[in-house]
């Protein structure tokens, strides 16, 4: 603390100005402006480079590391004392970030470091991934969520998050597809924005709030194949009007920072795409806060062949608006060399360090750099025990029932003897999924409770539950099949849990197989065979291929990775408990061969009249064209009527609305949540419109019997697309509005016309 007293003395002295220096206002204190200006002048240009340089600590690693990044590594403590290092990544825990601060403090002008950590979906309460949060189509449950990780995150030190992942993602071969929000423009861009807020909360200098980042931008979700890292080749106009909608709406929420992609978009590097970071980021929507290159993707350009070495590669990066590298060593090593060989305009790194000085002025660091280093609030808030029933409403509301029919669940377990079988059920942390925080005080093993052992505790007396592991996710092992077998036969149910390994989702985790792993399948098949009723349960990071469980298991739900409290969750549903009212937030497809396939495709000259092709219509000999399960789709134990959709205007003109309602009631034997959704088609247009596109929802909690009148607005930006000369615009034209309880369940249609 004493330590601390003296740096912090210093510090101010150098980086506070004295309120008279400002003319006209003798007494205002200086503005982050003019601190920013006054910092900014006393800099050498290495200095400045350090700014804009980013290492990661040598703890959980998130990429190859390119240096090693422990404070206790002398070259490593030599660059943060004298100012070369700005940000460090993966450092976590006030522990650990304030000794990192206390060395970067001991630098000439004091500047305070930024710690930067992958807050993906909760940091020690964890929520359930992100694409299985979308899956509740509940924004501000998952605003919420976001709050909480900041909350956390913010307490052990951490002042940026590289998320929300913002990348639309229409492949799930691509690990990746279980970071975001899924395949729908509107609806990721809806989630974007609940992201940014939830973890921005009342924006830079909140102690319980952290800068969150878009990425990656762009079009990294369109990797070719869905193979990790490959190239990406799009129309602009694509470009424009599937895969950049969230990353606008990050923008105008308020995000601080934006990462960019490994990805080339047509040829150029996303890190070194003047096009996109310039133009459209910086220019067209005026982002004023950091752009962070992604690990490593600075050196990428070499080996990508836009760039002949490191050097060029740094030039191109901050010549193209990229303001920090993460880990490529090019700024560092070679950014003051091109401005003194006026390779690189002063002005463009200045304007770089502006921004990340903005931030850390913002964040209050100047004022006191240990601010979000307590160790007593971290203990009070990573064990605030609303986190807990947070993260389980979450869970619970990310779960797709897929099938119960015949009816299986609910389950009726009273006197009765269950049997949890399979390579999940007694899965614990496993539950985390992909891009987890790890923390190394928190036992793990008592932290997450098990679906079984969550079963467990809930069955009532009298009610047997008996276990068998079967096989594992992977291998080819069948030698616990005959134990599953066994405890199975003496059951009355069978809940069976497989899927993927945890690990098998996420960053470089691309698959060019989605069935079930190893002999999953074949255990299921074995168990169905004993002829009683089965529910499968599904963990995966995206989704699966299982034809064989979805035309003959009775009751499927897919759990994905549900976080801490996928246990409990889990079991509300099975028990009923929680009437499921999840959907899916992206297309499962039949087969491999479909791929991509998403609910909002162009029509083509020739459409197929019914699921499949028909003579000389599109589609395959082989396959149908629908997927096996659609974008919004997913059961409850309750049955939802819709009926009498009006609108109240056939013509819309100028700023002017059609509002469109409808009546919906719960006409089954529970309370439930239905997620009511609008789509709309333009007719004819001057580029071919989308057969529908998601435009609305409206969750509904309704008792049973009850009906309830839902509304939704419809103007000009629900109707807007973005023409060929890359402009958003509406036309006019003929519209259907579509309602129904998926993308391809529209039970009520209307039409009107935009006359302007
Ligand atoms: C690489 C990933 O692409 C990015 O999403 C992540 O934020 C960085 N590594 C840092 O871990």
């Amino acid at each position: 603390m004493q330590q601390f007293r003296g740096l912090r003395s210093t510090l101010l002295l150098a980086a506070l100005l004295p309120p008279c220096a400002f003319a006209g206002s003798p007494s205002a204190a200086p503005t982050v402006e003019e601190r920013v200006e006054k910092l900014l002048a006393q800099m050498t240009i290495e200095e400045k480079v350090g700014q804009l340089t980013q290492y990661s600590g040598s703890g959980a690693v998130t990429g190859p590391v390119s240096f090693e990044g422990d404070v206790r590594h002398s070259n490593h403590r030599e660059l943060l004392e004298s100012g070369r290092i700005g940000s460090m990544l993966n450092v976590t825990g006030t522990n650990a970030t304030r000794q990192y601060q206390e060395v970067a403090l001991r630098s000439r002008l004091h500047i305070p470091l930024l710690f930067g950590q992958d807050v993906i979906h909760g940091y020690k309460m964890i929520f359930p991934i992100p694409l299985a949060e979308a899956a509740s189509w509940d924004l501000e449950g998952i605003e919420r969520s976001a709050r909480i990780a900041a909350t956390e995150a913010a307490a052990g030190g951490v002042h940026w998050t590289f998320a929300p992942m913002v990348d639309i993602a229409r492949d799930p071969r691509w690990g990746r597809v279980m970071e975001g929000a899924g395949e729908d423009p509107w609806l990721g861009s809806r989630i974007a924005e609940a992201r940014v807020r939830g973890f921005q909360g009342k924006g830079p200098g909140d102690l319980t709030a952290v800068m969150a980042t878009a990425k990656h931008f762009a079009a990294y979700g369109a990797a070719i194949g869905g193979r990790e890292y490959n190239s990406v080749d799009m129309s602009l106009r694509t470009l424009w009007e599937i895969y950049l909608p969230p990353f606008e709406a990050a923008a105008r929420a308020g995000a601080d920072s934006f990462m960019n992609s490994f990805n080339d978009l047509n040829g150029i590097p996303a890190t070194g795409n003047a096009y996109l970071l310039n133009d459209i980021l910086k220019g067209r929507w005026g982002f004023t806060g950091i752009v962070v290159s992604d690990w490593g993707s600075i050196g990428e350009m070499v080996p990508h062949g836009y760039a002949r070495d490191l050097e060029q590669a740094a030039q191109e990066a901050i010549t193209a608006g990229n303001d920090m590298d993460m880990e490529s060593d090019a700024y560092r090593n070679h950014l003051a060399g091109l401005v003194a060989q006026g390779k690189v305009p002063l002005a463009r790194v200045d304007d770089a360090v502006r921004r990340v000085l903005r931030k850390k002025f913002e964040l209050g660091l100047f004022d006191d750099p240990y601010r979000f280093i307590d160790p007593e609030r971290e203990r009070a808030v990573l064990n605030d025990p609303s986190h807990r029933k947070a993260a389980r409403e979450m869970a619970d509301r990310s779960i797709v029932l897929l099938r119960n029919s015949p009816r299986v669940l609910p389950l009726d377990v009273k006197g009765r003897t269950v049997a949890f079988i399979g390579p999940l059920a007694k899965a614990g942390k496993e539950n985390h999924g992909g891009w987890a925080v790890s923390l190394p005080d928190v036992d793990y093993e008592r932290f997450v409770t098990t679906p079984f052992d969550a079963l467990r505790a809930r069955l009532p007396q009298g009610t047997r539950l008996l276990y068998a592991r079967g096989c594992s996710v992977q291998g080819e092992d069948r030698s616990g099949f005959a134990e599953a077998l066994d405890v199975a036969r003496q059951a009355d149910v069978i809940l069976v849990s497989v899927g993927e390994d945890w690990t098998m989702s996420g960053e470089a985790r691309a698959r060019a197989h989605l069935g079930l792993p190893g002999v999953q399948e074949d255990l299921v098949k074995e168990l169905h065979a004993l002829g009683k009723p089965m529910v499968v349960l599904i963990g995966a990071g995206r989704p699966l291929i299982f034809p064989w469980i979805s035309e003959n298991v009775p009751a499927i739900l897919y759990t994905w990775w549900l976080g801490t409290e996928a246990g409990d969750a889990i079991t509300d549903v099975l028990l009923g408990d929680v009437n499921p009212s999840g959907r899916l937030p992206i297309t499962f497809p039949r087969s491999m061969g479909q791929i991509p396939l998403y609910y909002n495709h162009l029509n083509t000259g020739r459409p197929a009249p019914g699921d499949a092709a028909k003579e000389y219509t599109t589609g395959y000999i082989d396959e149908k064209n629908v997927p096996r399960y659609a974008f919004g789709f997913g059961l409850g134990y309750t049955t939802f009527e819709y009926s009498g959709l009006r609108l109240d205007r056939k013509e819309l003109r100028g700023d002017g609305k059609v509002r469109a309602s409808l009546e919906v009631a719960n006409t089954g034997g529970v309370a439930g949540d239905e997620v009511v959704q609008l789509y709309l088609h333009q007719k004819v247009a001057s580029v071919v419109r989308p057969v529908k596109e998601l435009k609305g929802f409206r969750r509904v909690h309704l008792a049973p019997g009850e009906r309830r009148r839902v509304e939704f607005e419809i103007g000009r930006e629900e109707l807007s697309f973005i023409d060929m000369a890359l402009h958003r615009v509406t036309e006019p034209g003929d519209i259907e509005v579509l309602i129904g309880a998926s993308s391809e369940d529209i039970r009520q249609r209307a039409e009107f016309s935009l006359l302007d």
